[in-house]
């Protein structure tokens, strides 16, 4: 067999693979966007009250919350007891404690979005279901037996697991909220839009001064065209 037609079957095999994949780990979008700062606020501030008891960030430092537009009023409001605005972001619970306790150490969030896709991490945050075989009474359909705890379970409510079958026999996992949380499913969303939108710019602070280079290389380049054309228009003036 020709090496083109090998190399064609070899794509061919890795089809269903594909298809396999993309199914089990069908990841919902992040909506967050890095230009809205009110969302990144609303995620620092979120982080800080809810996921800080356990992960730390020790990338990020307090005082680089103005980064993103908090005041040193408001940033001062999140610090912890005894806590100045240069330290890292400290999980409260250390990290022996907490393996001690879940059976995992929670690892570092700083550049979890980074490792992970903003995708993955906003999908396994609200891919938590109930599950009473276990001892956290909890299971998670992206990361199956994880060791975290459903901490916004309060806020989503429960969901259960479920199998539907479509014809041909392959069946998908679903899940069905059972009952509501203190938050409607659309505000759940959208809180954990703005946490894994804060994530994403611990991952990354850089992210935000890179865009702003952008536009200023593609504003030059802009006068730089203009000033080109105008030249050739100079030079070939008296050619015509
Ligand atoms: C009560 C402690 C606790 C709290 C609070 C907590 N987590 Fe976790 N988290 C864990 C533990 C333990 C693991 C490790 C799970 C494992 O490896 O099975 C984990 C794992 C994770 C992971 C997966 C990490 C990976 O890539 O393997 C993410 C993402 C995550 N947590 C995000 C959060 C966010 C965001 C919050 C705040 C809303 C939060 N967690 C609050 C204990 C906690």
């Amino acid at each position: 067999m020709k090496l083109i037609n090998k190399l064609w079957m070899l794509v061919l095999l890795m089809v269903p693979a594909m298809a396999f994949a993309s199914e089990t780990l069908h990841l919902d979008a992040a909506p967050g966007s890095l230009s809205d700062k009110a969302s990144l606020q609303r995620g620092a501030q979120f982080f800080v009250a809810n996921c800080l008891a356990c992960h730390s960030a020790a990338y990020m430092r307090y005082n680089r919350l103005a980064d993103i537009g908090m005041s040193d009023e408001e940033i001062r409001k999140l610090l912890p007891e005894g806590g100045k605005p240069g330290s890292t972001m400290k999980a409260a619970m250390d990290s022996e404690t907490a393996k001690a306790a879940f059976g995992a150490a929670p690892p570092d969030m700083s550049v979890e979005v980074r490792a992970r896709g903003a995708d993955w991490v906003y999908t396994y945050l609200r891919s938590f279901y109930v599950d009473t075989e276990r001892s956290s009474g909890v299971n998670n359909l992206l990361f199956p037996l994880v060791a975290m705890p459903n901490i916004l379970g309060t806020l989503q409510g429960d969901q259960a697991l479920e199998v539907v079958k479509h014809e041909g026999g392959h069946e998908v996992q679903t899940l069905k909220l059972t009952s509501p949380g203190s938050m409607s499913p659309k505000e759940f969303d959208a809180t954990v839009g703005d946490l894994v939108n804060f994530l994403d710019f611990m991952s990354e602070p850089a992210k935000l001064v890179r865009y702003k280079l952008g536009y200023i290389v593609l504003g030059f380049l802009f006068i730089l065209l203009i000033l080109a054309y105008l030249l050739k228009k100079e030079f070939w003036k008296d050619i015509h």
